[in-house]
């Protein structure tokens, strides 16, 4: 405000000596840093004064008629200043709500037509599901055959569960948690993931915690290690390592008692902080059209949040990318120290 004030004033003096343009184009752009600088217009009284105070006490050789009229064509380019700046701000302000608005109303759009989508395969689900069973029972149970009706039906159930969470992220429901030991649990859910998978990738589980208990479920677990899985499989083009890691972590301030972390790990290219930066946004997906829809990470976030956990990004072009998870282990599973 000072440095504004000592500005206006030395511009100010020079105009009203030699009437130069340049001292008026100065006004405005002051003008300008007043809105800029987020004072209130009633400062451009404060300025005002002390300007014509300075002007006042100098000895002019023109008359005080020339004095004053040139020291209100400087308040009047002071004040045009300050109202262009401030017009083009309010300009801003009102598009950025209208993009918002937008944005809104086509993510409530695609919210629709997802239920939608999801709604329909849930009903093709319920017949693949169903042949499968009936051809288990038909089929000697040692044979190969045997062994394609069993992953059928566990893909097709655990395809039911991610429909059923696309359905509760919609609906914005509360899923029913229950106590799963991480170990165990994440050993089936990589199992399962490695079934998508293509034969080049090498899909790596590293426990370094068995027994730790966490608030969650199954299913949802194996959902979010699928959508990682498949997520380091496309970066890494078919081949390379992808390496899942469980272990323990010390408590920390914005989770209550120790944790587990679980860490999905690839060394395909990485992302930029501009992708990394919108990588969760519901619908933000890099894939041409047709290949992603953008809500992998959406959906793991949604649901580690509701499991009262973390979730965060350690990538840059280059490094590869590792996902990290960090859950709350149940209570009474703290270790002493
Ligand atoms: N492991 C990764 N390596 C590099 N980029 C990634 C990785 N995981 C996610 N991304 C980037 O984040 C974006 C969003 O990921 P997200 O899983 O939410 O959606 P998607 O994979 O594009 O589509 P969908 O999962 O719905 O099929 C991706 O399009 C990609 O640009
Ligand atoms: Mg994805």
């Amino acid at each position: 405000m000072r440095d504004l004030s000592l500005r206006y004033t030395e511009q100010m003096l020079v105009y009203v000596r030699s009437e130069d343009e340049a001292a008026l184009a100065a006004i405005v752009a002051i003008g300008c840093e007043i809105v800029a600088s987020d004072l209130p217009i009633e400062e451009i009284a404060g300025l005002q004064e002390e300007a014509v105070l300075a002007v006042s006490r100098l000895h002019w050789t023109e008359s005080p008629d020339v004095v004053v009229r040139r020291s209100s064509v400087c308040l009047a380019e002071l004040l045009i200043g300050y109202s262009v700046a401030y017009r083009d701000r309010a300009e801003l302000v009102a598009r950025e709500r209208r993009r918002i608005a937008q944005h809104d109303r086509r993510l409530a759009a695609l919210g629709q037509l997802v239920g939608g989508v999801a709604h329909e395969l849930n009903n093709l689900l319920q017949p693949i599901r169903g042949m499968a069973e009936l051809g288990l029972l038909d089929v000697p149970p040692s044979g190969t055959l045997h062994t394609y009706f069993a992953a059928v039906l566990s893909s097709a159930e655990q395809a039911a569960c991610i429909v059923r969470g696309i359905l509760g992220y919609l609906r914005q429901e509360a899923p029913q948690l229950r106590p799963i030991g991480i170990g165990h649990a994440l050993e089936r859910s990589v199992e399962f993931a490695r079934m998508g998978i293509v034969p080049g990738l090498r899909l790596r589980l590293e426990v370094a915690e068995r027994d730790a208990v966490v608030i969650g479920d199954e299913s949802e677990l194996t959902q979010i290690i699928v959508n990682l899985v498949q997520n380091a499989a496309r970066a890494m083009h078919g081949k390379g390592d992808i390496v899942i890691r469980v272990e323990r972590t010390p408590a920390r301030s914005s989770m209550a008692g120790e944790g587990v972390l679980i860490t999905v790990r690839d060394d395909g290219p990485g992302m930029d902080a501009t992708v990394a930066a919108q990588a969760f946004d519901p619908f933000f997906t890099t894939r041409p059209p047709g290949e992603g829809t953008g809500l992998g990470l959406a959906i793991v976030r949604e649901i580690v949040h509701a499991w009262g956990g973390e979730v965060s990004l350690d990538t840059a072009p280059g490094r590869g990318t590792m996902v990290i998870v960090r859950l709350p282990v149940q209570c009474g599973q703290n270790r002493e120290h």
